[in-house]
């Protein structure tokens, strides 16, 4: 936000007056669309977690401290002096034709085989689901997503006015028999749903992966009903144990969506990520972009053309897997050891995330300011639902944290959890007191 009404002027002249005035003005000029835009959660908690004494389990920050910074900066300064012109010059909308064709390389790895006519650059992942929901949602229609699923996700789908439905998920992932009768009933609504939004491997925020065996199933049933995959893959290259599992895409071209990035494996920074659609779609798609930002920045395209035609890209993807498998052993050795009973959670074998269920009778979203007061931060469950479900989740990240720091957290929060639950032994389930203490920041206030 600019600083609207936060003018320091002491004066009462109407000149002086304006900005709250024209603050109500613009408010009420906003477009309908933006009804449903607020700050989410993780967000607004931010500000308290990033505090150096709290151990913040709540974000999702890659850990970037092995990229080889050194060998990095000499290729770039490199690709400036020997390719500075092309480099600093407005580019294609669909991105640069060299990183297309890596990209389709890397997307092998997945059983993907794809051309690079059919790949278009974004400004990271985020980008591609805001243009794929702007060129298949009308207001009211229904995007179908895992619940919980992804906050930028739910982000693009409610600023389109879609309308989320969650399907139910387990340790394998979607339940295709939950998606069968989502499905069904929506269209009892007499609703129309545009596509089914998916993050099958290492999913973010809840940890699991999605059975291979189920795959094939579920590309059936969207196909059988007319309803596009949006399949969201920013993790597949971090499997603890370097497995990888074949792509949605890989099994249905034709009504599939492939959403990449390179945020997760080399550099959240650059913003550089990718879609890989059915030629129509990508054509429509390309369209989008263009009206949205001309061309994705050509730089950061180059840097990582670069960095993958003169790094050891897999090497350094290794790297990041074991020190992300070396946290999540801290955290669920941390949690088997100070975790009350009552307790639950899931063991990710790849990606950055834990999904929490505390004990019966506690509300994370109400216990939030307790365990900041105890230092430690985690991302409550309800900002990864439409629905307002997930008030006994939350969403713990190893990925940033030190190990020491991780099992120092968890330590706080068992002990957070285990007050939460004498306090609901003795006064009742804490989302029905009324509230003392500390509140969690207002959305505005991030
Ligand atoms: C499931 C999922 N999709 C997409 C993104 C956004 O990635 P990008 O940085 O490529 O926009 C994230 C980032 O956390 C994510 O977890």
């Amino acid at each position: 936000m600019s600083d609207h009404g936060s003018h320091h002027s002491h004066s009462t002249s109407p000149e002086n007056q304006a900005p709250a005035r024209t603050l109500d003005a613009h408010t009420e000029r906003y477009a309908r669309r933006t009804a449903g835009m607020t700050a989410s959660e993780i967000r607004a908690l931010f500000a308290v977690a990033s505090r150096p004494e709290v151990v913040s389990l709540a974000g999702g920050m890659p850990n970037l401290a092995a990229l080889p910074l050194e060998s990095l900066s000499g290729e770039i300064a490199r690709l400036i002096a020997e390719d500075g012109q092309a480099a600093l010059q407005y580019g294609s909308a669909q991105g640069v034709g060299q990183l297309r064709e890596q990209i389709c390389e890397i997307m092998e790895l997945e059983g993907i085989s794809a051309h690079s006519d059919d790949v278009m650059v974004t400004v990271g992942s985020q980008m591609a689901m805001d243009l794929v929901t702007r060129i298949f949602v009308d207001p009211g229609d229904v995007v179908l997503a895992e619940g919980p699923t992804f906050v930028g996700a739910l982000g693009s789908f409610t600023a389109y006015q879609a309308d989320v439905v969650h399907v139910d998920m387990d340790d394998d992932g979607m339940q295709p028999e939950a998606l069968r009768q989502t499905i069904d009933e929506v269209h009892r609504q007499g609703k129309r749903i545009k596509f089914l939004y998916t993050i099958p491997n290492f999913h973010n925020p809840a940890g699991v992966t999605l059975a291979v065996e189920r795959r094939s199933e579920i590309l059936e049933i969207c196909a059988s009903n007319g309803i596009l995959v949006l399949e969201d893959n920013p993790y597949g290259l971090l499997g603890f144990d370097g497995q990888t599992y074949p792509s949605l895409r890989s099994q249905d071209p034709d009504n599939v969506v492939y959403l990449g990035s390179f945020s997760k494996t080399f550099a959240s920074g650059l913003r550089v990520g990718w879609v890989l659609a059915p030629h129509a779609v990508r054509e429509r798609l390309v369209l989008a972009a263009e009206s949205a930002t001309l061309c994705p920045p050509t730089l950061n395209q180059m840097i990582v053309s670069r960095y993958l035609s003169t790094h050891d890209w897999k090497g350094q993807i290794k790297v990041f897997r074991e020190q992300y498998r070396e946290r999540r052993d801290a955290m669920l050795g941390a949690l088997e050891q100070h975790m009350p009973a009552g307790s639950d959670w899931t063991h990710p074998e790849g990606g950055f995330y834990v999904w929490f269920t505390a004990p019966e009778g506690i509300d994370t979203k109400e216990m939030l300011p307790r365990a900041v007061n105890q230092r430690v931060a985690y991302a409550s469950g309800t900002g990864f639902y439409a629905d307002g479900f997930g008030n006994r989740q939350m969403r713990l990240s190893f990925c940033y944290p030190t190990p020491e720091r991780i099992r120092e957290g968890v330590r706080r929060l068992a002990n957070t959890v285990t007050d939460e639950l004498d306090l609901v032994r003795t006064f009742g389930p804490t989302g029905k007191r009324p509230a003392t203490g500390p509140q969690t920041p207002s959305p505005d206030t991030a």
